[in-house]
């Protein structure tokens, strides 16, 4: 449960500055090599320097700057070029760089202000998916930042540890806008950081951003300039063959032969992912989006919609130094719960149907002072029925070529349906009754607030979604009961959304939105 302290000299300091400095131009596949310390900075014998993998590819991690008790964030949306390994350029976006953005770390308690400026020829705007913020400092689609102008939000951090990401959100064009390239993970802590999990970054604590792309020869792809996606994409979300971790193709990269702990994020804009480790190996999942669990859970498989995140404790001590141990994600396994009848038939891919590789740990020495796995966190108190104030009925469905949420779509700011615009006061708990009535799966994420997953379908969540949660998948005609308490503060003039987190549903209407009232 407890550790020594970990090796001091990992020049943190000196690594940050020549990461921040990676922004601008044609990033190369692996462009974050070289990005966090390799744990070889543990001096040790075993594996000739000429063998070692180099570092794990991470965005580089941004502390921000105090200035007057307040953490300031200066985020930059510009664009830039990337090789995703067509061996061509590749038009992107990027957040203080060619492609993804900075790990932001804040923590519990402190004040936080966060700029954008948009350095795009277009709007667009930043989410803060996962946070508790006020409405009007959402970054939703009701947030939008024109080109050239710069929008800031200020707030306290009040919640749990947990792992949050940013991402787009500009009304019809958060798909795109993503796709381009623009998210990043923010990384939540409590003032201390827990002294019993792995938590140096890009050493034992690695932040796991997945994307699929596809992109052809000439380095375009469905969204570039000109360009648009078929009617089939846009119906299935977008999927792509190629696997980026980091925004890096066939992400390789070392770990310390010990305990190390995984931040996975599904950032694809649409594929769901079942991973596991190619030797089936057993590990713990420690958190789920909304922070830890009450206990760590063993298990070989994490599923991951679009949206959901986990947080992984992985043992690498067993393993000879120099051994490659491969993620994949084994799809095949749960395509019958993904993709149901017909409907579901057509909008699967080859990859919902089998099982392939999405990046390689390669192992190197053992960290100076092991963690041990730790064996319980904090009880999560979980809620009932009856705590709530009313019911309200959600549908996701699917026909005549388009997505629907309670049969309807939200296809503008103004005027929305009113079956999709709630109005909820403000601290009251609500049981949400998700219906999904189509062939295929669909992640509803809710802003601000984590919420419980009561029931699916009448029997009580598993394990790893009975914690907190602010995505959930919704398989083919299942029922999930979702118990929400609706924290913040009023406001009767921005709302918050909710959707559908494959994100091409999103723009195409498979969105709501609440205010808080
Ligand atoms: Cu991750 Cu409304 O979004
Ligand atoms: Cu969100
Ligand atoms: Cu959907």
């Amino acid at each position: 449960m407890s550790r020594a302290p970990r090796s001091p000299g990992l020049g943190r300091r000196t690594f940050l500055h020549g990461c921040g400095a990676a922004g601008a131009g044609l990033l190369l596949p692996g462009a974050f090599a070289g990005c966090g310390d390799t744990p070889a900075g543990a001096a040790d014998g075993g594996v000739d320097a000429d063998d070692r993998a180099p570092p794990w590819p991470v965005p580089p991690l941004d502390d921000g700057e105090v200035a007057g008790g307040v953490r300031v964030f200066r985020l930059e949306l510009q664009p830039g070029a990337v090789d995703l390994g067509a061996g061509a350029a590749t038009a992107s976006y990027g957040v203080n760089g060619a492609y993804l953005g900075p790990t932001l770390r804040v923590r519990r308690g402190e004040r936080v202000r966060l700029e954008v400026t948009n350095s795009l020829a277009e709007p667009s705007t930043l989410h803060w998916h996962g946070m508790a913020v006020p409405a009007r400092g959402d970054g939703g689609p009701y947030q939008s930042i024109a080109a050239g102008a710069t929008w800031s939000t200020e707030f306290e951090v009040d919640q749990r540890a947990m792992t949050a990401w940013y991402h787009p959100h500009q009304m019809h064009e958060t798909a795109r806008q993503v796709y381009m390239g623009m998210a990043g993970l923010i990384y939540v802590e409590e003032p201390t950081p827990p002294a019993d999990l792995p938590s140096t970054y890009g050493v034992d604590d690695l932040p796991l951003v997945i994307q699929d792309r596809r992109i052809a020869a000439d380095g375009t792809h469905p969204y570039s300039a000109g360009n648009t996606p078929a009617m089939h994409d846009l119906m299935a979300g977008l999927k792509g063959e190629l696997m980026l971790v980091n925004g890096v193709p066939a992400a390789r990269g070392a770990v310390p032969r010990g305990l190390v702990r995984l931040r996975v994020l599904n950032g694809s804009n649409a594929r769901t992912y079942h991973l596991g480790f190619a030797d089936d190996r057993s590990f713990l999942q420690i958190a789920s989006d909304g922070g830890r669990l009450a206990a760590p859970l063993p298990t070989t498989r994490v599923l991951l919609a679009p949206g959901e995140r986990a947080e992984l404790l992985v043992d690498f001590s067993a393993d000879a130094a120099g051994t490659s141990v491969g993620l994949r994600s084994y799809s095949g396994e749960v395509y019958p719960t993904l993709f149901t009848g017909m409907m579901g038939a057509n909008l699967a891919d080859a990859l919902d149907r089998t099982t392939f590789d999405v990046a390689t740990f390669v192992v190197g020495p053992p960290p100076a002072a092991p963690f041990a796995p730790p064996t319980a966190f904090e009880p999560i108190v979980r809620g009932s029925a009856s705590d709530a104030a009313r019911t309200r009925d959600v549908t996701l469905s699917m026909g005549m070529g388009s997505v629907f949420l309670n049969g309807t779509r939200m296809t503008a700011l103004e005027p929305v349906p009113a079956a999709i615009s709630f109005q909820i006061p403000a601290g009251d708990t609500e049981l949400w009754v998700v219906t999904n009535t189509s062939g295929m799966a669909h992640p509803l994420h809710v802003h601000n607030q984590p919420f419980q997953v009561l029931d699916l379908d009448g029997a009580p969540p598993p394990p790893s979604l009975a914690g907190w949660k602010d995505t959930v998948l919704v398989a083919p005609g299942q029922v999930v009961r979702l118990l929400i308490s609706f924290a913040g503060a009023p406001d009767t003039e921005y709302p918050y959304m909710f959707h559908c987190h494959i994100l091409e549903h999103e723009d195409h209407g498979m969105m709501g939105r609440f205010f808080l009232v």
